[in-house]
């Protein structure tokens, strides 16, 4: 089929570029020319792993183009994989989503499905369609079909090829033969993909419903955490005990500073914006929402409490991860972003690793702190280490380095990153989240 995808980033281009794996021909169209010279160049302008051996080896059933209009004259279906950032009221910004609908107004000269892929709040697939067949030339019908998605960065390319689910939402019988014509190869061998339809206002909740469960439990397993600080009890043995009943699970009970991402948060917020509008408040998501919120500065407030307001001006900090998390170079509203303005309005000197984030951290930061692309000279000489990634090249660095390297072996560590028992043998202090602090010096 002839497919166009309205945004590059992580959703449209790793949906675009999985479409066009399975056989379909894919037109991936952005307004950011800079991203379409480098995707007709090969790569990829976002770090995910897997992405760009996919778009070289789909590469004849690829093209990337800022001309929106021929690519939508010429699609049968139209994906809109654009963003949905969060307003300062905490309500989702749809403006990128109906930019798009105007280019598609525009554009089109023949009926075509559109379908949102974008997370949008309940009712918007509704009101697109409204919007796209009172806008577009007479005698000519957009339908309109929610397939929500649900890529985690760092998998994202595992995710879509072998997604746990395809959900569609649609309202007409055009749309439904057109997604399952759209779907069918991740439905057979060997992706096998389970592929479930609803109405529209279904799917649109099944995606807010997903995330804000996740984050839930991410919020959740935090409080925890800091409670077993203060009574003396361990988060990884606590998780340990609780993982082993199947309906808890062993995923996301991680303590740690808190989510991030482009996701969680927003769409926590989204949800809980919506949910006031219709004066029926979301409880747990609010509550989800303020523990986050705290969350991300708790490995911070420890680190003033030991060290006092007056002893932070003119210490020495190394940050090891910039990310949101492991696998990605995404940096919005990484919990680092946080921690490292905390520090810097207390004056302190701030030296970040990280693996893949630094262009777009130095983008936030610029010279007000260090830079390095290794982890030993990253805490060279430094008084204090702290941890807000669990990037690999962190987890499996070389314990015993922290004391031969730093000034003063101090790790602060946000995502325990190492076991109790194997830090406990080096000269280190280790402070970690939920679990006995380490005193070897
Ligand atoms: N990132 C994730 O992990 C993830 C997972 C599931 C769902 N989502 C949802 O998917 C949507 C997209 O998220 P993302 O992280 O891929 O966003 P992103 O910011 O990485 O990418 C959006 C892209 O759209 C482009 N764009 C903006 N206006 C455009 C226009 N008029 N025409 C064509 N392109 C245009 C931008 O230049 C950018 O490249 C959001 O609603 C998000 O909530 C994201």
């Amino acid at each position: 089929m002839k497919i166009a995808v309205a945004g590059t980033g992580y959703v449209g281009l790793v949906t675009g570029v999985a479409l066009a794996h399975v056989g379909h021909n894919v037109t991936c169209v952005d307004i950011d020319e800079e991203k379409i010279k480098k995707m007709r160049k090969g790569n990829s302008p976002i770090y995910e792993e897997g992405l760009e051996d996919l778009m070289r080896k789909n590469k004849e059933r690829l093209t990337y183009t800022t001309d929106y209009k021929k690519a939508y004259s010429d699609a049968e279906v139209i994906f809109v994989g654009v963003g949905t950032p969060e307003r300062s009221d905490g309500s989702a910004n749809l403006d990128y989503v109906y930019a798009v609908c105007d280019n598609i107004i525009e554009s089109i000269t023949k009926n075509v499905v559109v379908v949102i892929k974008s997370t949008v709040p309940i009712g918007t697939n509704d009101k697109v369609e409204e919007y796209l067949n009172s806008h577009v030339k007479k005698g000519i019908h957009i339908s309109v079909a929610s397939n929500p998605e649900f890529l985690a960065q760092g998998t994202a390319v595992r995710d879509t090829l072998y997604a746990s689910r395809i959900v569609v939402g649609c309202e007409d019988d055009l749309a439904r033969s057109v997604m399952e014509e759209v779907y069918r190869p991740f439905t057979q061998d060997p992706y096998n993909v389970p592929y479930l339809t609803m109405n529209r206002r279904s799917a649109e909740m099944v995606k807010y419903a997903s995330n804000d469960f996740l984050a839930l439990k991410i919020s959740y397993i935090n409080e925890i955490s800091n409670f077993c600080e203060e009574i003396g009890a361990d988060i990884t043995e606590v998780t340990r005990g609780m993982s082993y009943d199947k309906r808890i699970g062993d995923k996301f009970l991680n303590s740690g500073i808190g989510y991030g991402g482009s996701c969680f948060p927003k769409d926590t917020k989204a949800l809980h914006y919506l949910s006031v509008e219709k004066d029926v408040e979301l409880k747990t998501v609010k509550a989800c929402i303020d523990v986050n919120k705290h969350q991300k500065l708790h490995l911070f407030k420890k680190l003033k409490e030991d060290y006092g307001n007056k002893n932070l001006k003119g210490l020495n900090v190394a940050i090891l991860g910039a990310t949101f998390k492991p696998g990605t170079d995404d940096l919005r509203e990484a919990p680092s972003i946080d921690n490292v303005k905390a520090l810097l309005d207390y004056e302190v000197n701030v030296s970040i690793y990280d693996p893949v984030g630094l262009d777009r951290f130095e983008k936030i930061f610029g010279n007000s702190i260090n830079y390095y692309d290794n982890i030993d000279d990253c805490i060279k000489d430094k008084d204090v280490v702290m941890i807000m990634t669990e990037w690999d090249t962190i987890k499996n660095y070389d314990i015993g380095k922290f004391s031969k390297l730093m000034k003063n072996p101090v790790i602060y560590d946000g995502r325990n990153c190492y076991p109790l028992s194997i830090v406990s043998q080096y000269k280190v202090e280790y402070i970690s989240m939920g679990r006995k602090e380490v005193h070897n010096i």
